[in-house]
């Protein structure tokens, strides 16, 4: 698949990836896939916690490493926080209602690579890379994506 859009953000703390999260939230509708990759301590629960704060309310977002999957109810469509780096085969995320739920929900996703292909491939990737103490995001997506990032 061709993408359209790439942009780096400089996140130097905690807090900050959380405000950024925050920032991306307004952006999202239902049936959105986000795809969140990077190494392991990167920030991806950090970053879906952002998110779903400013959807939900200032409620607690527990990595979902053990769980698989945590399910928000959010204003106007349910919030899927998946953590798939426990998933044996990629066919496991149909056995977990991902799949049912994939064009209704709002799907943040950590480890999708573990689903192989099974993920929309209009998904928005957010990318975690370690630099310095800090973190640099990567954005990318397709043109739809490129649109809606405009303001960010
Ligand atoms: N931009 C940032 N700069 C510095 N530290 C950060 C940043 N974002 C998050 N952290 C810190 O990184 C650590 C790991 O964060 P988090 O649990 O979100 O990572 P993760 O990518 O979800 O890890 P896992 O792969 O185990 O699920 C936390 O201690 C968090 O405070
Ligand atoms: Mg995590």
């Amino acid at each position: 698949m061709t993408m359209h859009m790439q942009m780096n953000r400089r996140i130097d703390n905690e807090a900050d990836m959380l405000a950024f999260g925050v920032s991306l939230a307004r952006l999202f509708r239902a049936g959105d896939t986000v795809a969140l990759t990077g190494d392991l301590g990167a920030g991806k629960t950090t970053l879906a916690r952002g998110i779903i704060r400013e959807l939900c309310g200032n409620i607690e977002v527990p990595s979902p490493t053990y769980t698989l999957i945590q399910t928000y109810d959010g204003p106007e469509f349910e919030i899927w926080h998946c953590d798939l780096y426990r998933l044996e085969r990629p066919e496991e995320v149909h056995e977990l209602g991902l799949i049912d739920v994939i064009d209704e929900a709002l799907c943040l996703i950590e480890w999708p690579d573990r689903a192989g292909s099974l993920l929309p491939e209009t998904a928005l990737t957010l990318n975690i890379a370690f630099e310095d103490e800090g973190r640099l995001v990567k954005l990318t997506g397709d043109e739809r994506w490129e649109l809606r990032l405009e303001n960010v």
